[in-house]
C-alpha cells in the first residue's frame, strides 16, 4: 500500500472543465492579483496536491500556530507559513468573502481564490521564527521583508496549469509519481532534496540509501532559487548525464520539483520532507546543512529539528547522513562513522569553491565531480 499523503487525503484544487469554463468567462470581471514566482511556486503545489492538506493560502490562526508551535490547527506537523501577500492599498479594496482571479506576471488567469481573511503580520516575528535570524543577509529573511504589508487567506481552485517552457517532461505531481512508484512496484522510495548538480557525496547519499529500499527519486528544486546558485538548466543537463551513466535506469525517477527555496534549514527540513510524503516517498534524505545557506545554521540542525516531532505525526522516515567527503587511502566515499582516516586525507569542497573554480575554467576533481559533471558545468559558465 502507499504512503498516506500527510493529512490523509491527496488534495486537488484544480476546476473541472465545466466550472473552469464558467469561471474564465466570469474572471474578467473580479479583482486581479497578480503572483510573483515564489508565490505562483506555492499555488502551483497547493493545487496539485504537493502541500496536502492546505487547500489555499493560510489564514491567521494557522499561520500563528505554525510559527509558534510548528503545527498546523488540525494539529498536523508544519513549519513553513504559506501565504499570499499584497500591499496595504490593494488589501483596502478587497472585501473577505469576495472571489479574486489570481494571475502570473504576464496577467494570464491562472485561478481564483475566495478571501476568507485579510491580516496583517510582523515581518521581523516571521524571520526569527522561521529562519532564526532577522539578518537581511539570509536571503529568506530579505524575500520576507520584501513581501507585502497584509496576507490574504482562502482556498484556491486552478482554472489551468501553471505555464511552463521547460522540463516539461520531468514535472510530474503527487498523483503522477505516486501512480509511476505503483507501477514500478516499489514499495519504498527515498526522496532527494536538491538545488545543486549531484556532486560525489549526493550521490553516494542516494546510492547509500538506495541499497535500503525500492526506489529513488531525484526531486531538484527548480523554483526561485538565491543569486550565485547554479541556474535549473544546468543542473538538469548534469542530472541528466549523470543519470544515463551512473544509475540504474529501473530505480530512479527525476522529477522537478516547483518549489521555491526558502533556505530555513532546519523548518524547511520538515517541510521538504512532508512535501516529499505527499510526493509518496516513505524515506527522505537529510544530510549536512540541508536547506541551509550561509553559517546561519549549524551542521546538523536539519537533522536535530526531527527529534521533536512524533515519527508517526510525520509519518515520513528520515535518512541522515554525516558529512560525506572522498578518503585517498579509503579509495571511495566516506564519512566519520566510516573511515578512521584523518582529515588530512580527506578531499572536502564546497558549492562556494567549486563555483569559483568553475569560473576560473578550473577542472573539479574527480573525487568532487565526476568528469562528465564537470564537463557540463564548466561549459556552461563559459557561456555565462
Ligand atoms: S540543499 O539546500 O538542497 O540542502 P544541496 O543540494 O547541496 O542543498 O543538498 C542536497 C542534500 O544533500 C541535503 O540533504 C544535504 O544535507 C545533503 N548534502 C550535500 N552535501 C553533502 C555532504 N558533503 N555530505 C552529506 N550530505 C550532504
Amino acid at each position: 500500500m502507499a504512503i498516506n499523503p500527510h493529512g490523509g487525503r491527496l488534495v486537488n484544487r484544480s476546476m473541472d472543465e465545466d466550472e473552469r469554463r464558467e469561471w474564465v468567462a466570469k474572471a474578467a470581471k473580479l479583482e486581479k492579483i497578480v503572483l510573483n514566482d515564489r508565490e505562483l511556486s506555492d499555488l502551483e503545489m497547493i493545487a496539485s496536491g504537493a502541500l496536502s492538506p492546505l487547500e489555499g493560502f493560510m489564514d491567521s490562526r494557522n499561520y500563528r500556530s505554525v510559527l509558534d508551535s510548528m503545527h498546523l490547527t488540525n494539529g498536523l506537523p508544519w513549519t513553513i507559513p504559506i501565504t499570499l501577500s499584497v500591499e496595504r492599498d490593494q488589501a483596502r479594496m478587497l472585501k473577505v468573502g469576495e472571489r479574486l482571479a489570481l494571475t502570473d506576471s504576464k496577467g494570464t488567469l491562472l485561478a481564483v481564490m475566495d478571501i476568507s481573511e485579510k491580516y496583517e503580520f510582523d515581518k521581523r516575528e516571521r524571520a526569527q521564527k522561521v529562519f532564526l535570524t532577522t539578518d537581511e543577509a539570509h536571503p529568506g529573511v530579505a524575500a520576507t521583508y520584501r513581501m507585502g504589508e497584509v496576507l490574504l487567506a482562502g482556498p484556491v481552485a486552478l482554472l489551468q496549469g501553471v505555464p511552463h517552457r521547460n522540463f516539461l517532461k520531468y514535472r510530474l505531481g503527487p498523483a503522477e509519481t505516486r501512480a509511476l512508484f505503483q507501477k514500478n512496484g516499489w514499495k519504498t522510495v527515498v526522496g532527494f532534496q536538491t538545488r545543486n548538480p549531484i556532486h560525489r557525496a549526493h550521490e553516494y547519499l542516494q546510492k547509500c540509501a538506495l541499497e535500503m529500499v525500492d526506489g529513488l527519486l531525484i526531486h531538484p528544486i527548480v523554483g526561485e532559487t538565491k543569486e550565485g546558485d547554479i541556474s535549473a538548466e544546468m543542473r538538469m543537463k548534469c542530472y541528466e548525464i549523470l543519470l544515463n551513466n551512473y544509475y540504474p535506469k529501473d530505480r530512479v525517477a527525476l522529477v522537478v520539483n516547483p518549489a521555491a527555496m526558502r533556505y530555513a534549514g532546519p523548518r524547511e527540513a520538515i517541510f521538504h520532507a512532508i512535501v516529499r510524503k505527499n510526493y509518496g516517498c516513505t524515506h527522505f534524505i537529510v544530510g549536512r546543512d540541508h536547506a541551509g545557506v550561509g553559517n546561519f545554521y549549524g551542521t546538523y540542525d536539519a537533522q536535530h529539528i526531527f527529534g521533536e516531532f512524533k515519527p508517526a505525526e510525520l509519518g515520513i522516515t528520515p535518512l541522515f547522513f554525516e558529512h560525506a567527503f572522498y578518503c585517498k587511502p579509503c579509495g571511495g566515499m566516506a564519512t566519520t562513522k566510516t573511515c578512521p582516516h584523518g582529515g588530512e586525507d580527506h578531499v572536502f569542497f564546497s558549492g562556494t569553491k567549486v563555483r569559483e573554480m568553475l569560473r576560473k575554467g578550473k577542472v573539479p576533481p574527480p573525487e568532487f565531480t565526476r568528469p562528465e559533471v564537470a564537463e557540463v558545468l564548466i561549459s556552461g559558465f563559459r557561456n555565462d
